[in-house]
């Protein structure tokens, strides 16, 4: 009696949780995640933090945010790995997604950036989130690992001579994470 009293105190309480899960490359996402998930149990919320690749089941989670930047016009694969695996419980379920992309303070590449991820989610017509955000990144091309060094080396590559910068902006993001709280 007193176990299964137990266990089903364990059931409630894992389902009763949020899941923020990110995909990263250089952390920069990994690091707004973070912040994500501290504002969320700011706001009285129970929330497990994981990278998208160790995550095998959603059992459990009542709401998923979702953290991915973009690389070459494209969500992180792990993102995309992880939207084709759990595809049917995420739509029975709230998700919020959070996508990294610009590394300028420039208008013209953020509207281009916007268009990159209207047509990411268009490959997923099945996804309607209950909120989206697109969040400046972190772009260091002396932290640049094989193939994207190659990459920023070529004349033709639009990450050629691009300086360092890091436009993530930290009060919208935990604005955001803060109103996300009343929407999960
Ligand atoms: C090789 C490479 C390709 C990138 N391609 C894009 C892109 O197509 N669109 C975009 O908005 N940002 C692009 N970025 C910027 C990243 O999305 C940004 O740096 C982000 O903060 C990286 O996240 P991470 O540190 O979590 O991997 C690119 C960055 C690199 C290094």
């Amino acid at each position: 009696m007193c176990v299964r009293q137990n266990q089903r105190d364990k059931e409630i309480t894992t389902s009763d949780s949020i899941l923020v899960t990110y995909a990263t490359r250089y952390g920069s996402t990994q690091a707004v995640a973070e912040a994500v998930a501290a504002t969320l149990r700011e706001s009285g919320l129970e929330v497990d933090l994981q990278p998208m690749r160790k995550v095998r089941t959603l059992e459990g989670y009542r709401a998923v945010v979702l953290g991915a930047p973009l690389y070459m016009g494209r969500w992180h694969k792990d993102a995309q790995r992880f939207l084709s695996l759990h595809q049917k419980t995420l739509t029975q379920q709230p998700v919020a997604i959070f996508t990294l992309g610009p590394t300028q303070p420039d208008e013209k590449e953020w509207e281009g950036v916007h268009a990159q991820l209207d047509q990411e989610l268009a490959k997923y017509p099945w996804l309607t989130p209950v909120a989206l955000e697109l969040f400046g990144g972190k772009y260091d091309p002396a932290k640049l690992r094989f193939p994207d060094k190659l990459l920023a080396t070529l004349p033709a590559s639009p990450l050629h001579q691009v300086p360092a910068s890091d436009v993530r902006d930290w009060t919208a993001i935990r604005a955001w994470a803060s109103n996300l709280a009343a929407k999960l």
